[in-house]
């Protein structure tokens, strides 16, 4: 790794608003960018909460279209009922409040919505020629960072692959971020969700295209959520734990579009595809053990990221970075995150063929320090087993 000579390109929304109580400000923004009838993409457990929003949209002059709730990690499918109500009903800008999956068809509709192309044409990098609307995101989970990232994923039904379209026409025109709007998490998903920002700020760390400029952040958001996300399990009520790991969820997100995640996202995709492990989860179970793969090409930094979760030094950096590790797995089994494959219903026999779908997400592997092979990331997921 030479950090001197990787090119940053830093990627995020013109606008970024974070602060309890920021939610309605989304209201004047689209009415400010020409939008009278929006889509509101949400899910569930949210509409009842969201009062304060739509009242503001109403008294700025923004009619409201609500997309059929999007309660799951979305499918091709699920993207398109979506895409085709927005386009049924001619809105003329798009507003997702909810977690990454929420965000994530949020976005593609708003790309997508004109039938220029189609999503399975968009998945890569630098595919998506335009976004057709205006686009404006609130996360409700910390989270995914979507809201800030060129990236969208689905899962392709067809493969059982989890598969992401990655562009700069995918970063909204702007990021409402109100940890208010995360108070409802309940306990599960707030250690899945924390752990995964948590692991796009240790990707971002540890990756061949690392720069100091996200080094700074992603640094800054495994301290806020390693210091904070037990006290938001314990209870959710907890105001400041709950802005400490927003704010640390929109850092892990900022690291998304200029550096990216590298092989425990790789691994973990097909575990979402196949056995429909939350994402979150599903890269928990998977950390402890591609960071001791890792280890090897670069244990200065691994006992850099480390310290960052709060873990004195040993004077020995891989020794420092092993305990880095036994500490991620205390935090997520304190959290009540399960800590196996074989606690999550995966049998044995599928490992191979989750490795050969791993190899596929090579947008991913090639950010990771060390080399993966299949064989790899069998033993990977053998270990995890
Ligand atoms: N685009 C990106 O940059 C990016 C990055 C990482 C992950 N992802 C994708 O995001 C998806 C996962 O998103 P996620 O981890 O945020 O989970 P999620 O959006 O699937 O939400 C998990 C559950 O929590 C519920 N929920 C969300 N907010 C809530 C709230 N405030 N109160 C109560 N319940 C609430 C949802 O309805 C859902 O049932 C995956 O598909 C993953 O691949 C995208
Ligand atoms: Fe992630």
């Amino acid at each position: 790794m030479n950090l001197s000579t990787n090119i940053i390109t830093l990627l995020q929304p013109p606008r970024i608003v974070f602060g309890n109580g920021c939610a309605p400000q989304c209201a004047e923004f689209l009415a400010q960018r020409g939008c009278r009838r929006a889509l509101l993409v949400s899910s569930s457990p949210l509409l009842s909460q969201l009062d304060a929003v739509t009242g503001a949209l109403k008294k700025s002059g923004v009619e409201t279209v609500t997309a059929p709730a999007v309660d799951q990690e979305p499918t091709l499918s699920a993207f398109e009922t979506v895409r085709q109500l927005a386009h049924t009903e001619k809105v003329d800008g798009v507003l997702g409040i909810g977690g990454g999956s929420v965000i994530d068809v949020a976005k593609l509709v708003a790309a997508l919505v004109d039938g220029n192309q189609t999503a399975t044409e968009v998945f890569g990098i630098n595919l998506l020629k335009h976004r057709a609307l205006p686009l404006v995101c609130l996360p409700t989970t910390a989270g995914t960072g979507a809201e800030v990232s060129p990236n969208a994923i689905l899962l392709d039904e067809t493969d059982e692959l989890k598969k992401g379209a990655i562009s700069p026409h995918l970063v909204p025109d702007a990021a409402f971020l109100d940890p208010l709007l995360t108070l409802s998490v309940p306990p599960s998903v707030t250690a899945a969700t924390g752990l995964d920002a948590l692991t796009h700020c240790i990707e971002a760390y540890a990756n061949k295209f690392a720069h100091p400029v996200m080094d700074t952040i992603a640094r800054q958001g495994m301290k806020l959520i390693s210091a904070n996300l037990l006290r938001a399990v314990c209870d959710g009520n907890e105001v400041e734990a709950r802005a400490a790991l927003a704010l640390g969820s929109l850092y892990g997100g900022l690291c998304l579009g200029p550096v990216n995640t590298a092989a425990v996202h790789a691994l973990s995709y097909p575990l979402g595809g196949r056995f429909h492990i939350a994402h979150g989860v599903s890269n928990a179970v998977l950390l402890p053990h591609v960071l001791r793969f890792n280890f090897s090409a670069a244990p200065a930094r691994y006992a850099e990221i480390a310290e960052a979760l709060g873990v004195a030094g040993t004077g020995s950096d891989l020794s420092t970075a092993e305990r880095g590790v036994e500490y991620l797995s205390e935090l997520s089994r304190n959290c009540g995150v399960p800590q196996k494959l074989s606690d999550l219903n995966v049998p044995r026999a599928a490992i191979p063929a989750l490795a050969k779908a791993a190899m596929q997400v090579t947008r991913l592997l090639k950010n990771n320090l060390r080399p993966l092979a299949e064989q790899d990331a069998i033993r990977i997921y053998e270990a995890a087993y």
